[in-house]
């Protein structure tokens, strides 16, 4: 039997009936683009984060883009973020026109790390130029928000949430999303409530800055065919709209399976040969990734591709070291950690329909290694 380390189909053919419904539905309204679909899933996400606005756009990296841009962060301006994510990230803030800076992670969680944070806010403050800060939720593991915000306060400068991997994490019983100014979702179909395609959403508390994104997504119309700032075109469609609608209330419970895999792992995985993950304290880490450190990643991996137990690294290179920005990205000091880290991390087999005995073969293929 073979293990795959994610499997998109399963979500569908879990809800299968509901799912073809609700996309005959739609095919059958001959209204394919912003509708009561969109307007519904918007409301209903909303809702689900605990937000006042949710606005659909067409994937995760323009929902980042567009935020940037709603805050009104362009051209000359520096926004600190991390080196070890997503590339989207960081070309989310090249397409707004901005300059990344990048911060080194914390070796524990993953994710921007609050003392590096501090000084480089302090460092580049100076310039005039620093506005913002994007704090990636890596994983599923929230980022350390209250230190973030703490810095962010002190220097002046706005709070954008990647949200890509954490549908659902909680810190101090808040969700992710909720700290920011802003914040950013992808419904790519891996993610913790993935389409069946491309999808993202930005949400926010704050109606003046929903009511931007909104008319950015869509050429800059303030009204049809009247565009009051310069816009483009990022929408998110009724066909993934309806799939969401189907998906969201599922998301609380396909979470807490993840969850319950991680507790397999964390029992059975053998911490002489690994490093685990581990939940930051006050925090509910939604297994986005299940990521571990193995000092002799290549080998192990190899061995688990042997025994049938598919693995991903999530990711080869640190941002600042891929051809694309090499030499061209501003880092904040050095990013010793970003760049170990990458070397030994392993994503095992982690999604809601995963079931807990295939989870268990995999802590014994990795328990069979160099035995
Ligand atoms: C951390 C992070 N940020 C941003 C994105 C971009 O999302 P999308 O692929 O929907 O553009 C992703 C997903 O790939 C991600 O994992």
């Amino acid at each position: 039997m073979t293990v795959v380390q994610t499997d998109p189909r399963a979500g569908y053919l879990e809800q299968k009936e509901e799912i073809d419904a609700a996309i005959a539905e739609v095919l059958a309204s001959g209204w394919y683009i912003k509708g009561k679909q969109v307007a519904a899933f918007e409301s209903e996400f909303a809702a689900f984060v605990g937000v006042r606005e949710a606005v659909g756009v067409a994937n995760g990296t323009d929902a980042l883009h567009l935020a940037l841009r709603a805050l009104g962060i362009g051209r000359g301006d520096q926004v600190l973020t991390v080196s070890h994510t997503a590339v989207a990230t960081v070309a989310a803030i090249e397409l707004a026109g901005a300059e990344p800076v990048l911060v080194d992670i914390d070796e524990a969680s993953y994710t921007i790390c609050a003392g590096r944070l501090a000084e480089a806010a302090r460092a580049f403050r100076g310039g005039g130029r620093l506005k913002a800060v994007i704090a990636v939720h890596l994983y599923g593991q929230p980022a350390a928000m209250p230190a973030i915000l703490e810095s962010a306060r002190e220097h002046g400068l706005f709070v954008i949430e990647d949200c890509a991997q954490s549908h659902g994490a909680l810190l101090e019983g808040k969700a992710t999303g909720t700290f920011g100014d802003i914040a950013a979702f992808s419904f790519y179909p891996t993610k913790n409530l993935g389409g069946i395609g491309d999808g993202g959403a930005i949400v926010t508390q704050d109606p003046e800055l929903a009511r931007r994104a909104r008319w950015l997504g869509e050429y800059g119309w303030k009204e049809r065919y009247l565009s009051e700032i310069p816009g483009l075109n990022s929408r998110l469609d009724e066909l993934q709209a309806a799939i969401l609608r189907v998906k969201l209330p599922r998301v609380a419970e396909n979470n807490a399976r993840r969850r319950a895999l991680a507790r397999l792992y964390g029992d059975r995985l053998p911490r002489e040969v690994l490093v685990l993950p581990a939940a930051r304290a006050g925090a509910e880490h939604c297994y986005h990734q299940y990521a571990v450190r193995c000092a002799e990643r290549d080998a192990l991996r190899a061995h688990l591709k042997a025994e049938g137990i598919g693995t991903t690294i999530h990711y080869p290179q640190p941002v600042h070291l891929q051809p694309a920005y090499r030499g061209r990205v501003a880092i904040a000091g050095d990013l010793p950690v970003s760049e170990r880290v990458c070397g030994e991390i392993l994503s095992l087999p982690m999604y809601p329909q995963l079931p807990l005995e295939a989870a268990g073969r995999v802590c014994e293929a990795v328990r069979s290694w160099r035995r």
